[in-house]
C-alpha cells in the first residue's frame, strides 16, 4: 500500500525527531512492504519566517489531502514577542482546529527500567498505564469573546471557557470506548464545583456512562485529578478532560515517565486524517545539538501508523523496539545517558 504522510518539523528540536522518525518508517517501510510518500511542509515560527504565516492555506490544504501528518514541535524565543500579530502557537492551533481532531490521546506509561529516573518513588510507579484523553478543538483555547480592550478606563482581557453539549458527547463516547479495550475505568476530570461549563462535562458525562454499564465512571475535580496523578496514578485507567485542564495533567504526567521526551500523542477527529507529534515542546536550549530524545516523535508515528493507516503489527513492532531498546539501556541526556538523537534511533532500527 502507498501512504502520503504531510512532515511538519516546526521549529527547535522539532526538525532533528522528525527526521529519526522518518528514519524509523522508511525501515518499516522496507520491511513490511509499504511505500510512504512524505511531503515536508513549514508550520509555526520557520512559516512566520518564510510567508509571514504560522499556517498557510496552502500547508493546511497539503495536511488535509494527505492520510496523516506527523508534526515535531513549534516555538522558541524569537517569535516569543507579545505584541507579535502572529505566533507560532497560533499555527498548530490552527492546524487542529482545521483538522478537526478534537481529540488528543495521550498514553502514559512508565518503562520498569526507566522508574529509577522519575522523581516518584519506585513502588508508586509500578504498574502505571493511563491514557489521557485530552479535548483538543474547544473550551479555553477557542471560545469567544477572546482579546483585549480598555473598559472604564482599565486595560482588560478575556478568554472565555465555552463548550456545547455535541462537543462534549463525541469525546466522552471516545473516551468510554477506548476504555472497553482497557481496564473498563474512566476518570471524567472538570471542576463542576466552580465552572459551569464543567457542570455541563458531568452531566453528559454521566449520561454516556449510563450508556456503557460494562465501564466504571468517576467524577474528578481537576484540583484531585493533579494530586492523585502523583499520589496514585496507578488507580486511574482512560481519564477524559477538557482542553486546558488536559494540556496541564498531561506534562504532569509525563513527570511519571521519567522524562517528557518519552511520551507521544495522537490527535484524532471524525476523519481518518490524524496529526501526530511529540507531547514535548520545541526545547530551544538544545536544538541544534542533536542531543533531543527521538522517543517520543518515534513513537507518535508508532501511533500513526495504529490509528490512521490501520497497520497494528508495524505499530506494535515499533512499540516493542523502543522498549527493548530502553531494557538494553540506550539512554539520551534527559534520561541520564550520552546517546545522541541519531544514536537512539539507531538502536531502535537495529531491533526492528
Ligand atoms: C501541547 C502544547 C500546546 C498546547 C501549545 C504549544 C500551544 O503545550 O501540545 O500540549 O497548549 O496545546
Ligand atoms: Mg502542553
Amino acid at each position: 500500500m502507498n501512504f502520503k504522510i504531510t512532515l511538519l518539523p516546526g521549529d527547535g528540536i522539532g526538525p532533528e525527531v522528525v527526521a529519526e522518525a522518518v528514519r524509523v518508517l522508511e525501515s518499516i517501510a522496507s520491511k513490511y512492504k509499504h511505500s510512504f510518500t512524505f511531503q515536508e511542509r513549514l508550520m509555526g515560527g520557520c512559516s512566520i519566517d518564510a510567508y509571514g504565516s504560522s499556517l498557510t492555506d496552502e500547508t493546511l490544504a497539503d495536511c488535509k489531502s494527505a492520510d496523516a501528518v506527523l508534526l515535531g514541535a513549534v516555538g522558541g524565543p524569537k517569535w516569543d514577542d507579545p505584541a507579535a500579530k502572529d505566533r507560532p502557537e497560533r499555527g498548530l492551533l490552527a492546524l487542529r482546529k482545521g483538522l478537526g481532531v478534537f481529540a488528543n490521546l495521550r498514553p502514559v506509561k512508565v518503562h520498569p527500567a526507566l522508574m529509577e529516573w522519575s522523581p516518584l518513588k519506585p513502588e508508586k510507579l509500578q504498574g502505571v498505564d493511563i491514557l489521557v484523553v485530552r479535548e483538543l478543538t474547544g473550551g479555553l483555547y477557542f471560545g469567544f469573546p477572546k482579546g483585549r480592550d480598555v473598559k472604564d478606563g482599565r486595560e482588560r482581557a478575556v478568554d472565555t471557557l465555552e463548550y456545547y453539549d455535541y462537543e462534549i458527547k463525541r469525546i466522552m463516547k471516545l473516551a468510554f470506548d477506548l476504555a472497553k479495550g482497557r481496564r473498563k475505568k474512566v476518570t471524567s476530570v472538570d471542576k463542576a464545583n466552580v465552572l459551569e461549563s464543567s457542570r455541563l462535562w458531568r452531566q453528559i458525562a454521566t449520561q454516556v456512562g449510563k450508556e456503557n454499564p460494562g465501564i466504571e465512571l468517576d467524577h474528578m475535580l481537576v484540583d484531585t485529578a493533579s494530586m492523585k496523578l502523583i499520589t496514585a496514578p496507578v488507580s486511574m485507567d482512560v481519564v477524559v478532560t477538557e482542553n486546558m485542564f488536559g494540556d496541564i495533567l498531561t506534562d504532569e504526567a509525563s513527570v511519571l515517565a521519567g522524562s517528557m521526551g518519552m511520551l507521544p500523542s495522537a490527535s484524532l477527529g471524525e476523519s481518518t486524517v490524524g496529526l501526530y507529534e511529540p507531547i514535548h515542546g520545541s526545547a530551544p536550549d538544545i536544538a541544534g545539538k542533536g542531543i533531543a530524545n527521538p522517543i517520543g516523535t518515534i513513537l507518535s508515528s508508532a501511533m500513526l501508523l495504529r490509528h490512521s493507516l490501520k497497520l497494528e503489527v508495524e505499530a506494535e513492532a515499533i512499540e516493542t523496539a523502543v522498549d527493548e531498546t530502553i531494557t538494553a539501556g540506550a539512554r539520551t541526556a534527559d534520561i541520564g545517558g550520552k546517546l545522541t538523537t541519531r544514536q537512539m534511533a539507531d538502536e531502535i532500527i537495529k531491533k526492528l
